[in-house]
């Protein structure tokens, strides 16, 4: 199932892993903090909670078959798929920078399921491998010259005709920066939650778009990558994936106080 040759992390891990006092310290500090009270009860209102709000919100159930492979690319702590593989359904995660929690790691021991450190632009899984992906949250995170290496990367995986489930914070207006606390959190950016309580709100970016929009992507043109609906829409257009269901849904983000719109496409790959 696993094609090693292509597992790769990419150099920002790397780095990180290449400190091991540092993040003995940091591991143990996030151990002592996850087996205290606040340690679980954060763990719990912040993952799991916000974990059964997509999947129940997002419906994202009604879109798998049993019996059949998926991939969670960009898995983070992994307990969507955890949710997904409680429901039966068979979910391998891959994540280049987060391993999962130790209640999922647990879980997942006992019942054989993968859980791979690997990126998303050089995905280690043979041609046709999965029925489907699902990429939530993610896309946003990828410097976006990389994105058609990631689309190609999800085609190759997914067999022919199979569906890509991709959910993002999806603003109603270009530029309406719609990340969450959870957002900064996984990705350890504490300055980026600074930095989105001070700009909360602001439109950094209001894009027209007047060429093909994954060249611009590509170009590196478009910075903040929370595309509208349209935006996703044209990208889809072009790469000929078909969107055979798009559904809103929302979370709360405690912080800002705000509701954050999310966007569920689901999107058939082509024969
Ligand atoms: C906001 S989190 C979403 C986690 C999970 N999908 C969820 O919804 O709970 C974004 C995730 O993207 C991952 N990520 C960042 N760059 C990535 C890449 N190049 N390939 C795959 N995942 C990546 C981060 O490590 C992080 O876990």
């Amino acid at each position: 199932m696993i094609e090693e040759a292509r597992v790769r992390v990419p150099d920002q891990a790397q780095k990180t892993l290449k400190k091991p006092v540092v993040n003995t310290l940091l591991n143990c500090a996030g151990e002592i903090m996850g087996k205290g009270l606040f340690g679980k009860k954060l763990e719990k209102a912040l993952a799991w909670n916000r974990a059964e709000n997509v999947v129940i919100s997002s419906g994202i159930a009604y879109n798998l078959k049993k019996e059949k492979k998926y991939l969670d690319i960009g898995s983070g702590p992994g307990h969507i798929g955890q949710l997904l593989r409680r429901m039966g359904f068979d979910i391998t995660s891959c994540d280049p920078f987060v391993k999962p929690f130790a209640s999922v790691r647990k879980e997942q021991q006992s019942e054989g399921s993968l859980s791979l450190l690997s990126e998303a632009q050089h995905l280690p899984f043979k041609i046709d491998f999965f029925e489907g992906a699902m990429v939530n949250f993610v896309l946003h995170h990828i410097p976006p010259q990389d994105w058609l290496i990631v689309f190609d990367e999800i085609e190759r995986v997914i067999k022919p005709g199979g569906r890509l489930i991709l959910i993002e914070d999806v603003p109603l207006e270009a530029g309406d920066r719609a990340t969450s606390i959870w957002d900064n959190w996984t990705n350890g950016e504490i300055f980026n939650l600074l930095k989105n309580l001070i700009f909360r709100g602001k439109a950094s970016q209001n894009l027209e778009i007047k060429q093909p929009i994954l060249s611009l992507i590509a170009a590196g043109m478009i910075s903040d990558l929370h595309l509208t609906d349209d935006q996703w829409k044209q990208i889809f257009e072009e790469k000929k994936w078909e969107l055979v269901e798009s559904k809103e849904f929302f979370s709360h983000d405690p912080v800002t106080k705000k509701d954050i719109r999310h966007e569920k496409f689901v999107l058939r790959m082509p024969n």
